[in-house]
């Protein structure tokens, strides 16, 4: 053996496929830790390719040392069939052209590190198969919650319990909107240009408010705690767009705040609960203290917990140090097998969307919102019309709103009740258009 560690060391060169906001935290972080994991964990991390698309050379500012052993190019294929990659770090988001190019790495039996929530919620068990077969890697702790290892934690530290369920706040941006709305009283487009003005929010915000990006997340989550197969599609889901600063405030009278709330459980006889929902959750809840653009995950097992992981759930930094621990995990335990990447060696199908049971019986707010000159237009008073639905639906409800504001009414249920069952006694055979409404459950 060489008196000289660094000598020993076995050089793990990186394959980099995207060059935005992630990739360029990654490229700088192992910059900065390169000599700490060498000296530390006897590992040498090197880029040798880097492809994006309009890549042409050396990216201005370009944090690895020179960058004179690495090569650059458009061309993504070439990174995935190069002789001098080791490991591919997929970090472009999407499924095309993703899939085939993780495909492609892990079929020549090259380890993959991928931060991609859409590919892994969409194809998670065409490629944990594959990785599996092929005694591959595959790296996917930077899909759910960024900077929080909660993969790692189920995947390892509770495999030896039953887990009962898996929640949380898992997009930050929505929880960024919440958290302003209810600080500021303003209304939820005001926030939401604020949050794109401020990097927190896509462009196109519909993923983040309307629950699509929370769904992916869980859909990964509910593998690596039940072993089912879910999809996103699965997942009973509604946005964050139709609050009103009043339901703030009612909330607030209730003792509550409202969350945009991920839940996958199982009920007594199997079955499994998934749904993306607004929800009230108790003011001394640690889900109520959970700000801005951060991320929390609640776990409970038969035996230990309740666990609380909370941090940042996005974030270029904070999502590289994921990416890093599974390159580093990877390159330490090399020739060995690796576990596969959800945990499972195989999945249970669940049944087909429509019979996955998306219920959760709480008890619920309501609030019901009418254009002003809804009466007048009826001919009838659409307050009493509802009140009458919720006695038909034999629903006992308790009013909370003051009565100030004639366009709006606000009720908790006096009993637990399926949701769904709720929001459609409310609607009705009204014309959505002439009303808004919103239910959210009320939850520990
Ligand atoms: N940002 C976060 O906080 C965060 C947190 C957790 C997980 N993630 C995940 O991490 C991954 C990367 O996210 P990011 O925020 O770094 O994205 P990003 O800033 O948009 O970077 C994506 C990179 O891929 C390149 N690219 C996109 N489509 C391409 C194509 N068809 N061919 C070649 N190159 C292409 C982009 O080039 P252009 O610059 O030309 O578009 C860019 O260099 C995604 O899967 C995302 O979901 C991100």
């Amino acid at each position: 053996m060489s008196e000289d560690p660094l000598m020993e060391a076995p050089t793990v060169r990186l394959g980099l496929l995207g060059y935005g906001t992630v990739a360029r935290a990654l490229v700088r972080l192992v910059a900065t830790r390169r000599e700490a994991f060498l000296r530390d964990f006897g590992v040498d991390l090197r880029f040798s390719r880097v492809a994006s698309r309009g890549l042409r050379g050396r990216p201005e500012g370009w944090a690895d040392g020179d960058g004179s052993g690495v090569r650059f190019t458009s061309e993504l294929s070439e990174v995935v069939g190069a002789e001098d990659v080791d490991l591919v770090v997929e970090l472009i988001g999407g499924v095309a052209p993703v899939r085939g190019l993780v495909r492609g790495a892990l079929q020549r039996g090259k380890p993959v590190v991928t931060a991609n929530k859409l590919l892994l919620a969409e194809h998670g068990d065409e490629l944990s198969a594959l990785a599996t077969g092929k005694g591959v890697a595959l790296g996917i702790e930077a899909s759910v919650a960024g900077g929080i290892p909660i993969l790692r934690a189920l995947r390892e530290g509770l495999s030896s319990d039953r887990i009962v369920s898996v929640s949380g706040i898992l997009n930050g941006t929505s929880n960024f909107i919440l958290s302003e709305m209810k600080r500021t009283a303003r209304p939820f487009a005001e926030i939401l240009r604020e949050a794109q003005e401020l990097g927190y929010a896509e462009a196109d915000p519909k993923a983040d408010v309307e629950g699509d990006d929370a769904a992916c997340k869980l859909a990964i989550l509910a593998r690596l705690a039940f072993g089912i197969a879910v999809e996103p599609g699965q997942v009973a889901k509604a946005g964050i767009a139709g609050l009103l600063p009043v339901d703030f405030q009612l909330a607030e009278r209730l003792s509550r705040v409202p969350r945009l709330i991920a839940v996958a459980r199982r009920l007594s006889d199997g079955t499994p609960v998934l749904s993306v929902k607004p929800q009230l959750v108790s003011s001394s809840s640690p889900f109520a203290a959970v700000e801005g653009p951060s991320n929390a995950v609640e776990v409970i097992c038969e035996t230990g917990g309740p666990f609380l992981f909370r941090g940042a759930g996005a974030g270029g930094a904070a999502t590289a140090v994921a990416v890093l621990s599974d390159i580093l995990e990877i390159a330490r335990r090399a020739g060995g097998r690796p576990l596969p990447p959800f945990g499972f060696e195989r999945f249970e199908a669940v049944r087909p969307s429509g019979e996955v049971s998306q219920v959760m019986r709480e008890r619920h707010y309501v609030r019901v919102s009418f254009p002003s000159n809804e009466r007048a237009r009826r001919g009838r008073s659409p307050a009493a019309d509802l009140l009458r639905r919720f006695e038909n639906a034999a629903i006992a409800v308790e009013r909370i709103d003051s009565g100030e504001q004639a366009e709006i009414m606000a009720f908790v249920t006096v009993k637990p009740i399926d949701g769904d069952r709720l929001a459609a006694t409310v609607a009705g055979e009204e014309p959505p258009a002439s009303m808004s409404c919103v239910a959210m459950a009320l939850t520990p």
